[in-house]
């Protein structure tokens, strides 16, 4: 079945498709702060972008009266977040997160999401999130008359916990995180070596 995109499509039927098929998607859980009000979201439509530049992508789309996200309004107004990788222990609080709340509550304090702030320049990371990434705003792209941005972040500095280093030397990590398929969600199973290019 072919679906032409430009042929009456509706939104919905079109995240339908594209978040059914682009799966498994990683999660960004992202942190942002304003008047000392701790921001926490999840992103789906996220994306490494590069390693030099350094650089993530996630985009926001609006709330459903229209108006911009907590998020989106943040990172314009200081150029930072932090970025959380979920893994599977903190599924229920990741999901529950996604909860509109008015501008000036935190989902952290609402739903007891611990944060920690070891580095006062970006906003908090979340306590049992085994990896956080601390990024300023590089630039938004205008996909010209949509409500949603897609925001490139520069990546200044990684957070990795000790216990999910499973080797220094190599720089081995390995932990278990969440991925989103759908609207549903999904663990990783077993590694597979990567095939001798012959
Ligand atoms: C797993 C998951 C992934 C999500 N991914 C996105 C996404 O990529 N873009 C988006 O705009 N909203 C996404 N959402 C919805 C936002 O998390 C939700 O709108 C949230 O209330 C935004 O919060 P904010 O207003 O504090 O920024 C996702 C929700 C969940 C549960």
């Amino acid at each position: 079945m072919n679906f032409n995109l430009n042929e009456n499509k509706t939104v919905n039927e079109i995240y339908k498709l594209m978040s059914q098929t682009i799966i498994p998607r990683p999660i960004a859980w992202v942190i942002t702060e304003d008047d000392g009000v701790v921001n926490i979201a999840p992103f789906s439509y996220f994306i490494g972008l590069s390693s030099e530049p350094a650089t993530v992508l996630i985009s926001v789309g609006h709330k459903a009266d229209g108006s911009e996200k907590d998020t989106l309004l943040n990172i314009r107004k200081y150029e930072k977040c932090t970025i959380c990788m979920v893994q599977e222990s903190d599924l229920e609080k990741m999901h529950f997160s996604s909860k509109s709340l008015n501008h000036d509550a935190s989902e952290s304090e609402y739903f007891n999401i611990e944060t920690i702030n070891d580095d006062q320049m970006f906003p908090p990371r979340i306590a049992t999130a085994p990896v956080a990434y601390y990024c300023t705003l590089n630039q938004e792209i205008d996909l010209e008359g949509s409500a949603t941005v897609p925001l490139v972040l520069n990546v200044e500095k990684i957070f990795v916990d000790d216990d999910i280093i499973t080797n220094k030397e190599t720089l081995s990590i390995k932990f278990q995180p969440i991925a989103r398929i759908g609207k549903s969600y999904a663990f990783l199973g077993e590694d597979v070596d990567a095939p001798q290019i012959p």
